[in-house]
C-alpha cells in the first residue's frame, strides 16, 4: 500500500512540474486528487486491509496526502498570481465595451414624463390587466354596447376574486383614469404611460402589444381651452415651436365632446406628403372633456368639478420622430434595430 501511495505521489509531482496555466492544473486536480481521483480511489481501499496493517498504511495515505496537497497549493499560489499580476501587454487589442441603450419607447415616453412634470403633472401606474369595469364600465361603456367591438378585446380566462370572469387585458390606458380619481380624488393633474392590448392581426401598422400615455386633468372650472394650451404645448415640444394643433370631433364614450387631436406634420410642414398622407396633418391624440358619468365613477362630482383627458398612441409618436415604418420593430427584439437609438 505504502508503495502504492508512494508511487502515486510521484507520478503526481512530476506532472506538477510540467504544469503552466491553471486550466492545465485544474485537469491535474481532478485526475489526482479531486472526490474521484487516483488518490480518493487509492484511500478507498484502506478499508479492504487487516486491521494490523491499516494503521501504518493509513499513516502513511496522511503523509502522502499532505505532501500533495501543500505542492498543489504552491504550485497554484504561483500560477494565480502570475495571471493577474503579470507583464501588461499595451498592445494587446482591448476586449469591445458594448453597453445597452433606451428602447426608442423608453426615450420618448422619458421625455414625455419629464415634460408634463414641469407642468405640474403626475406620472402613475395602472395595472396591465385589468376588470371590465376599470377598463369599459367605468368609462362609460356598458356591457354589450357596441364601442367595446372599436376595440378588439382581449378576455382573459381567469376567474377574479368573486369567482366571474370579468378579467381583460387592458385595451387602453383609460383604465387608470377612474383608478386615479378613486384614489386621488379632486383636484387631479396625472399622465399614466403604460402597456396596452388589442386582439389584432399584425402588420405593419397593427400591433397586438402597443403603448399609450393617457393624461387627465380635473379641478374647479377647467374647459376645452384648457386641453387646448397642454395639447399645443406637447405638440411644440415634440414637432418643434412652429406645430399647430387642430381639433375635429370624434365620439369616444367617455368624453363628451369628444375630439381627435392633430398637428401639424412636421415633415412637410403642412403642404402634405406621404407620411400624412397629403393632408398637412397628423392625427396623435384622443382626448375631450370628462363625461359626467365617468367623474361619477371616480367619485367625483360633476356638478362642481370638471376636466379633460387624453390619450396618445406612444408608438405612433416614436415611429413619427425617427421614422419608423413598421410598428412590428418595437417588440421584436432585432438587435440591429434597437441599437440605433
Ligand atoms: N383610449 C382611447 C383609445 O385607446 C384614446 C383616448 C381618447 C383617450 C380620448 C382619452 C380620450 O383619454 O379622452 O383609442
Amino acid at each position: 500500500m505504502k508503495n502504492k501511495l508512494e508511487k502515486l505521489r510521484d507520478e503526481f509531482l512530476e506532472g506538477l512540474a510540467e504544469i503552466k496555466d491553471l486550466s492545465a492544473l485544474r485537469e491535474l486536480e481532478l485526475k489526482y486528487i479531486s472526490r474521484k481521483g487516483k488518490l480518493s480511489g487509492l484511500l478507498s481501499e484502506l478499508k479492504e486491509i487487516s486491521v494490523d496493517l491499516r494503521r501504518e498504511a493509513g499513516e502513511a495515505a496522511n503523509i502522502v496526502k499532505r505532501e500533495m496537497t501543500e505542492k498543489y497549493n504552491e504550485v497554484r499560489a504561483a500560477l494565480e498570481k502570475k495571471a493577474d499580476g503579470g507583464v501588461v501587454d499595451p498592445t494587446v487589442p482591448g476586449e469591445k465595451f458594448e453597453s445597452g441603450q433606451l428602447h426608442p419607447l423608453t426615450l420618448v415616453r422619458r421625455e414625455l414624463e419629464d415634460f408634463f412634470a414641469t407642468l405640474g403633472f403626475t406620472v402613475l401606474d395602472g395595472p396591465e390587466l385589468e376588470s371590465e369595469f376599470y377598463n369599459f364600465e367605468s368609462l362609460n361603456v356598458p356591457p354589450h354596447h357596441p364601442a367595446r367591438d372599436m376595440q378588439d378585446t382581449f378576455y382573459v380566462d381567469i376567474k377574479n376574486k368573486q369567482g366571474e370572469y370579468d378579467l381583460t387585458m387592458r385595451t387602453q390606458t383609460s383604465n387608470t383614469q377612474v383608478r386615479a380619481m378613486q384614489k386621488y380624488g379632486a383636484p387631479l393633474k396625472a399622465i399614466m404611460p403604460g402597456r396596452v392590448f388589442r386582439s389584432e392581426a399584425t402588420d405593419a401598422r397593427h400591433e397586438h402589444t402597443f403603448y399609450q400615455l393617457e393624461g387627465v386633468v380635473i379641478d374647479k372650472n377647467i374647459n376645452f381651452g384648457h386641453m387646448k394650451n397642454i395639447l399645443e404645448a406637447v405638440g411644440k415640444k415634440l414637432y418643434g415651436p412652429d406645430t399647430q394643433l387642430r381639433m375635429r370631433p370624434k365620439f369616444y364614450p367617455f368624453v363628451e365632446p369628444g375630439s381627435n387631436g392633430e398637428y401639424t406634420c412636421f415633415l412637410c410642414q403642412g403642404k402634405g406628403c406621404r407620411v400624412c398622407k397629403q393632408t398637412g396633418w397628423l392625427e396623435i391624440v384622443g382626448c375631450g372633456l370628462i363625461h359626467p358619468n365617468v367623474m361619477r365613477a371616480g367619485g367625483i362630482d360633476p356638478e362642481v368639478y370638471s376636466g379633460f383627458a387624453f390619450g396618445f398612441g406612444l408608438n405612433r409618436l416614436v415611429m413619427l420622430k425617427y421614422g419608423i415604418d413598421d410598428i412590428r420593430l418595437f417588440n421584436g427584439g432585432d438587435l440591429r434595430f434597437l441599437k440605433q437609438f
